[in-house]
């Protein structure tokens, strides 16, 4: 699995990491394997040849711990169990065991910065006042008028404190009320992390995605965030510039993690949920974390998508650091979407996947953006995040981009399960299923696998050698080792001067001849520039 490469004149062992293809799955809508509309552990494990065959080299998997489920296993009331409708520890057992048969690595989603509400040591904190497992979360007196402690805001909306009726204290949750913030300035919150991690990996897990992973610590004189005067109306709102979280601490945290990964296999990686480039630098480092995300949001604008690359180049130059490619992920409204939708949007979908799959660094898919799934208008009464239901509804939440795979043709519930799906699958869904697509040469799904085929041929003769090239306004283009990429962002068919054997394109109108590129609307095309 090692490639050596060369580097500054010495060898370096590659490890199977880096420029690998990552695949999330979010579990509870990837496959069902019962049938009781739910996504499950062996569902997962029955659909892991239909990864290999997409070309990913590992999966993350979001959280599948005993959960009351009001975050979607992001509330976590047990670290060393499987949720009974995910099933068992056993199950857990046998899809590593798959896995690995199969040469793909298994990541456990690790949700370190809040337990559930229902997690023993919360449930003994609420128990009385005294209570030493008060320490391990934020319990605070209110302000001298019955105010919460302080004024931060909770990323779903309105404060970040709640009332413990009983004894007339607050308690921090930065997310949900029902997601309490551990206290990681308490020495067992740490500790016993550091045996969840431990678990995992005797459990045959190959690393981590950890959530939130730069709040661990908060500021420890929980002061106001200050107010400041927002240029364009005048009113006051919360300085952006304070910082509440990103604590110097928690890089202890993760040298200690990435010492205890080592004692198992120095492979093992720790990836974070950081997407701001300015911090990751502080946290990719060879005693930290191996990667965070290099998120790619931006609208489809040529130049916008330079800056952003560059931007998360500039946060992780390589060779130790790289930046892990990003569109979508159970949070984001899915990219197909964000690029316009229907068949611009596929189009643009395709263009990126080749402009960011030939980017030095890792790519990190999100389970059905190789169907060319949207994002799905979820009727409100079926909607079930708390990103929607704390905002009162004025949020759309993230449900869209969570609705289950459309796995067959044809079948009630586009197959994936017999029983009503926990969000409901579109009408017309079955047209996206897997098996609808995995025969037709012109599919996204099919286009996915040459891609990701082509790009697993070429690792190893890739070196960290990237640069751009100057090409016509609304294009772009670059060279990463052998391999030169280019991109039309417009609505309109460009010809770029260039030269090389076309690898493929993302659209069948592609020509390379005569030194000349023929890009139509919205494509991408990937050159062998030396043949
Ligand atoms: C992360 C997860 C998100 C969750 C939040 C709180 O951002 O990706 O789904 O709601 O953390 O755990
Ligand atoms: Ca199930």
């Amino acid at each position: 699995m090692h490639d050596e490469a060369l580097k500054g004149g010495e060898r370096w062992v590659r490890p199977w990491w880096r420029g690998a293809v990552f695949y999330e799955v979010y579990v509870r809508s990837f496959a069902d394997s019962n049938d009781d509309g739910i996504g499950d552990l062996p569902g997962i494990t029955s659909r892991l040849e239909y990864l290999k065959r997409l070309g990913v080299d590992a999966i993350w998997i979001t959280p599948f711990y005993p959960s009351p489920q009001k975050d979607h296993g992001y509330d976590v009331s047990d670290y060393y169990g499987v949720n009974p409708e995910y099933g068992t520890l056993e199950d857990f057992d046998h899809l590593v065991e798959r896995a690995h048969e199969l040469r793909l690595k298994v990541l456990v989603d690790l949700v370190p910065n809040h337990t559930s509400d229902q997690h023993p040591w919360f449930q003994a904190a609420l128990s009385s006042p005294d209570d030493p497992h008060r320490e391990r979360y934020y319990f605070a007196d209110p302000k001298p008028d019955g105010s919460p402690p302080n004024n931060w805001e909770s990323a779903f909306g309105g404060s970040a404190w709640a009332k413990d009726e009983r004894s007339g204290q607050w308690y921090l949750h930065l997310f949900a009320p029902e997601q309490p913030d551990l206290c990681w300035w308490d020495p067992e919150v740490p500790q016993e992390f550091e045996r969840i991690i431990r678990f995992w990996l005797d459990h045959g897990a190959d690393g981590y995605r950890i959530d939130v992973a730069s709040a661990l610590f908060k500021r420890e004189d929980l002061a106001d965030r200050p107010m400041v005067e927002d240029p364009r109306t005048g009113l006051p709102i919360p300085d952006s510039s304070f910082k509440v979280i990103d604590q110097p601490a928690v890089h202890e945290v993760y040298r200690a993690w990435r010492r205890i990964l080592n004692d198992y296999h120095p492979d093992r990686v720790l990836v974070g949920e950081i997407f701001d480039p300015r911090r990751q630098s502080q946290y990719i480092l060879p005693d930290q974390l191996n990667m965070a995300f290099a998120l790619v949001r931006a609208r489809w604008d040529a130049s916008l998508w330079k800056r952003s690359i560059d931007v998360d180049r500039r946060a992780a130059p390589g060779p130790v650091a790289a930046p892990s490619w990003t569109q979508s992920n159970h949070d984001l409204v899915r990219h197909v979407t964000r690029l316009g939708g229907g068949f611009t949007g596929r189009a643009r979908g395709r263009a990126a996947l080749l402009l960011l799959l030939g980017l030095p660094g890792q790519v990190f898919l999100f389970q059905g953006e190789e169907l060319g799934l949207e994002e799905v208008n979820v009727p409100p009464d079926k909607r079930q995040d708390p990103f929607y239901i704390h905002s009162g509804g004025k949020e759309a939440g993230r449900d869209g981009c969570r609705v289950p795979l459309p796995w067959h043709k044809g079948q009630l519930n586009a197959g994936f399960s017999t029983a009503d799906p926990w969000l409901p699958m579109p009408s017309g869904w079955d047209h996206f299923a897997v098996d609808a697509q995995a025969g037709s040469a012109d599919s996204m799904l099919v286009f996915y696998q040459r891609a990701l085929a082509l790009r697993r041929a070429l690792t190893g003769m890739l070196p960290n050698q990237f640069r751009w090239r100057a090409a016509p306004e609304g294009v772009l283009l670059y060279e990463h080792g052998r391999l030169t990429v280019a991109v039309n962002f417009l609505a309109r068919p460009m010809v770029v001067p260039i030269r090389g054997r076309l690898l493929i394109a993302s659209h069948p109108l592609a020509r390379s001849r005569n030194g000349r590129l023929t890009l139509p609307a919205n494509s991408g095309a990937w050159l062998d520039n030396l043949g």
